[in-house]
């Protein structure tokens, strides 16, 4: 297991993997491939299933401390969650998600994982969760609705501390069926930068999801 450029993020034969904590030694979360070197539990990261480990191997560079506050609008079942979860072992990870089916899923998994905060909210609605959310270094968000530009960027003015940064996911289709996929994250970085927000980067997710862009920010 070789330590990559991104501390808590491991490659090994090209695959990514991040440290299972020493409670959830052999629980898996979306029966994912667990390897034992050293006496140390590595979780691989499969990047068909998580953008962000799809937009890890596309190149991006991004700094996630390990006591990092970090907002996740659409955490789903978690499995993206988990292993920023394994990564920020001295931060906290507010994982929202809409869906109750899938927040009863997400709940078993912060069982084991104390460092993650679920919440059943609509992240449409930032103020309803903020007796919960402090100022954070990181927003995420990855809901592929149509309004989702305007959603991340109302939880930014709401969440995001002044110095810090967000990464979203771009599903074309969910934006607009009749632009070209390039066009749909054009006008998303667009609304981004008429709310004065910086676009450091944008990383088309292909071959792991297609017509899909991360687009990483700052303010
Ligand atoms: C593509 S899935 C997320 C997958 C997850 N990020 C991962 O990598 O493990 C999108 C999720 O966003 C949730 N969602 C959609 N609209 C939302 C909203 N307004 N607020 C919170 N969650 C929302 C959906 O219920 C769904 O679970």
């Amino acid at each position: 297991m070789q330590p990559t450029e991104h501390q808590g993020i491991y490659k090994k034969n090209d695959k990514l993997f991040t440290q299972n904590p020493e409670v959830c030694k052999g629980t898996r979360v979306y029966n994912e491939q667990l390897i034992t070197e050293d006496n140390t539990e590595y979780r691989s990261w499969n990047p068909f299933r998580s953008k962000l480990a799809a937009a890890l191997l596309k190149g991006l560079s991004i700094d996630i401390a390990i006591d990092a506050q970090i907002l996740y609008l659409g955490a789903a079942t978690g499995t993206t969650v988990s292993h920023i979860s394994d990564i920020i072992t001295n931060g906290v990870i507010y994982a929202v998600e809409t869906s109750p089916v899938a927040a009863i899923s997400l709940l078993k998994v912060s069982e084991k994982r104390p460092n993650i905060i679920p919440i059943l909210s609509d992240a449409n609605h930032p103020e309803r969760y903020q007796s919960i959310v402090p100022q954070v270094d990181l927003i995420y968000q990855d809901i592929s609705q149509r309004n989702q530009a305007d959603i991340f960027t109302r939880n930014i003015t709401a969440y995001l501390k002044p110095k810090g940064i967000g990464l979203i996911m771009v599903k074309a289709r969910s934006i607009d069926v009749a632009l070209k996929p390039k066009q749909a994250y054009e006008l998303v970085c667009t609304h981004l930068q008429q709310q004065k927000l910086k676009i450091k980067k944008t990383f088309e997710l292909a071959p792991f999801e297609k017509d899909h862009a991360a687009i990483f920010i700052t303010q």
